[in-house]
């Protein structure tokens, strides 16, 4: 007798569970003695971030309703590096963007899942909180937390569906403690795309390099240039006195080696500015003479990030000066600082001797930076 009262009693609790366990997943009250799984417990108590950024950098860029934090800065370490933000689990932000690489991804047009082609050249992710510009070679988004919503979208990238992605996060053993801990939600169901993209920009905010050659011996005065180093420098910098000047930092300019702005720096020949295979921010904007004008890239880390220009078309800065020196194909839009100007051998392996000066080793092997899945 006692045996069968226990027997049904544990019965009865087994159906108990069962019951509560698929309420849950239809309907969150139906179950009344059910624990409340979608409740998160735990602390919010976030520390602010300081970016380490010397003070000859200037200032970056932080938007105020996204201050970092280091609980923010640790998710969106974790959303950058997890595969489970594309549709087959095969790739992650860092499939295409590898920190050795200045994270860049080596190849010259990205590949997507499946083996998916995409049309441009992975972008390397430095010293972003200091773009004043839009993001992307057109400059199409506005801000790195509007940035990071497209990958995940674009179907030759990582193919999936935010809605999907969500569901996975929130479903997740570690993710809805994380987002608790980075923007005090109390829900599971409370995380969103919006909050996975702050912290993903959170996270690139992060991502500075200051701590070159270039920079030590420039703006620390910690030891010097090489003799051919120095003259790679002198000649990159802008000499007007001298008509034979190539005039990389008109545009490549400031601390960040560019001026943030859009130019057609000569690269295709074409009959009209509609004929550009790319149309780049004119397909932005839409202005016949924004054809073919794309973003001056930030040349910090350059030697690590080839192949070159939006199209990956040249595979070494030797072909990348010849380009330039050659003055270009001289259409209608081309910017007037490309000119033909000669280049000796000397010269062309003094200016990549400087251009391997803005390596930044601390910057590509900072753990910080690193899959934190590792
Ligand atoms: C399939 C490869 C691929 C994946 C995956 C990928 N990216 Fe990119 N990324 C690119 C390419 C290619 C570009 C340039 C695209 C363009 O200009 O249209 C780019 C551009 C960017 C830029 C613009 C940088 C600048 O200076 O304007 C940022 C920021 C960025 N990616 C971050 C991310 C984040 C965050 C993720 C994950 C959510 C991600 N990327 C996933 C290939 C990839
Ligand atoms: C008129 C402005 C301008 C001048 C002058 C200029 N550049 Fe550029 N540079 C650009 C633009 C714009 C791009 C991107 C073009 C594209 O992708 O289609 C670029 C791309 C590059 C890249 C490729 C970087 C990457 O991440 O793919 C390198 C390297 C480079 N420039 C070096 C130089 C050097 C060295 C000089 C001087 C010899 C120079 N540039 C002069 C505007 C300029």
């Amino acid at each position: 007798m006692n045996y069968l009262i226990r027997s049904l009693l544990f019965l009865g609790i087994l159906l108990l569970g069962v019951a509560c366990k698929k309420d849950i997943v239809e309907d969150d009250n139906a179950c009344d003695n059910c624990p409340d799984t979608d409740i998160i417990g735990g602390d919010y108590a976030p520390t602010a971030y300081t970016l380490d950024i010397p003070d000859w950098m200037g200032t970056p860029i932080l938007p105020a309703d996204n201050p970092l934090t280091l609980e923010g800065v640790a998710l969106g370490r974790m959303l950058f590096h997890d595969p489970i933000i594309s549709s087959d689990s095969s790739m992650s932000c860092a499939s295409c963007h590898l920190q050795d690489r200045g994270f860049t991804d080596g190849i010259a047009v990205s590949t997507g899942v499946e083996g998916r082609q995409t049309t441009r050249s992975s972008m390397p992710l430095i010293n972003l909180a200091f773009n004043p510009n839009g993001f992307f070679w057109d400059g199409r988004s506005p801000s790195l937390e509007d940035q990071a919503l497209h990958p995940v979208m674009d179907e030759v990238e990582l193919n999936e569906d935010w809605d999907n992605v969500v569901r996975k996060l929130q479903r997740h053993d570690q993710y809805p403690l994380r987002f608790r801990e980075a923007f005090g939600i109390e829900r599971a169901s409370e995380i969103n795309k919006e909050l996975a993209v702050k912290a993903i920009a959170q996270f690139e905010r992060t991502l500075i390099s200051s701590n070159s050659r270039f920079d030590r011996v420039v703006y620390l005065n910690d030891g010097w240039l090489t003799d051919s180093e120095q003259r790679g420098k002198d000649l990159f910098y802008v000499e007007p006195t001298n008509p034979d000047h190539p005039g990389c930092s008109h545009c490549h300019g400031g601390v960040n080696f560019t001026d943030y702005s859009f130019r057609n720096n000569g690269i295709d020949t074409v009959a009209t500015l509609d004929d550009f295979a790319d149309k780049g921010l004119g397909g932005v904007t839409g202005k016949y003479y924004d054809n073919g004008r794309f973003k001056v890239p930030s040349l910090r880390n350059v030697a690590l990030t080839a192949p070159y220009m939006h199209d990956g078309r040249f595979l070494t800065l030797g072909e990348v000066l010849e380009h330039y020196s050659s003055g270009g194909h001289g259409v209608e839009n081309e910017d007037p600082n490309i000119f033909p100007f000669p280049l000796s051998e000397q010269q062309k392996q003094d200016m990549i001797a400087f251009l391997k000066t803005l390596s930044d080793t601390s910057f590509v092997n900072n753990p910080e930076f690193a899959n934190p899945f590792h």
